[in-house]
């Protein structure tokens, strides 16, 4: 069974990374999709960078229903509810949660998995079994991380259930390009490539949970994230 993946995603990486094959355009900042919000940092300058940014860092508003929602949270309550809220270890990357991971879903959840893992990755892609289930406190919070090259690949699928949150993404040489996306409760994102090689990637606590100026209460949150088995280079 692979380990508890967060222990392992305070490793910083510098890839030099292939660039997107897709031209910049002009018009890459009037085309920057609602649940965006670049920073200033981005310019003309470095437009391709903010379209590289925006192609690999994709959200699906609304991609399960209600009912959906309840069904997954249904199965894995019971889990959940025997692991206490971790708040106290301040070296961890993740403050104020808990965490499990799954590998047998009922059929009903197993439909809504694989319509996750269809879309976010191509048939040839190995993917990590077990799914990844992260439960944040209403007071819990991600800090800035880059999950570990040695534990998943290129992609990084997650679906967030109960509460709407902001993930900022922070490029790791360069503090002024970064971006905050709002997720959605229901929504599903798909972080792949730049996004997800260099830029961090954090959950806001509530006291910086602002999208575009308008505050998001972050609730409890639970996430369920699907990724892909590491390149075998990267391997241990
Ligand atoms: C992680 C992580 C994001 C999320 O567990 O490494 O970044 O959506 N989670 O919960
Ligand atoms: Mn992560």
């Amino acid at each position: 069974m692979s380990p508890l993946l967060h222990r392992c995603i305070k490793q910083f990486i510098n890839l030099s990374r292939q660039s997107s094959q897709i031209k910049p355009s002009a018009e890459v900042f009037e085309r920057i999709p609602p649940y965006f919000q670049l920073s200033n940092g981005f310019n003309k300058e470095n437009e391709k960078s903010a379209s590289d940014l925006i192609q690999s860092m994709v959200v699906y508003e609304d991609f399960i229903s209600d009912t959906e929602e309840k069904s997954i949270l249904d199965e894995i309550e019971p889990y959940l509810k025997n692991l206490r809220y971790e708040f106290d270890h301040w070296d961890d990357a993740i403050h104020g949660y808990r965490e499990t991971e799954r590998l047998k879903w009922s059929s009903e959840n197993t439909k809504i998995l694989d319509r996750v893992r269809n879309l976010a990755f191509p048939p040839n892609v190995a993917q990590l079994k077990y799914v990844h289930i992260l439960d944040l406190d209403k007071k819990g919070f991600i800090k800035p991380h880059i999950d570990a090259i040695r534990f998943c690949g290129d992609t990084i699928a997650g679906l967030s259930l109960l509460s709407n949150s902001i993930m900022r993404l922070v490029h790791d040489k360069n503090k002024d390009l970064s971006a905050d996306i709002f997720l959605k409760r229901r929504s599903l994102y798909v972080m792949k490539d730049t996004a997800r090689f260099d830029y961090t990637h954090e959950i806001l606590s509530n006291e910086f949970s602002k999208f575009k100026d308008q505050l998001i209460i972050k609730d409890r949150r639970v996430s369920i994230i699907c990724r892909n088995e590491p390149k075998p280079e990267n391997k241990l």
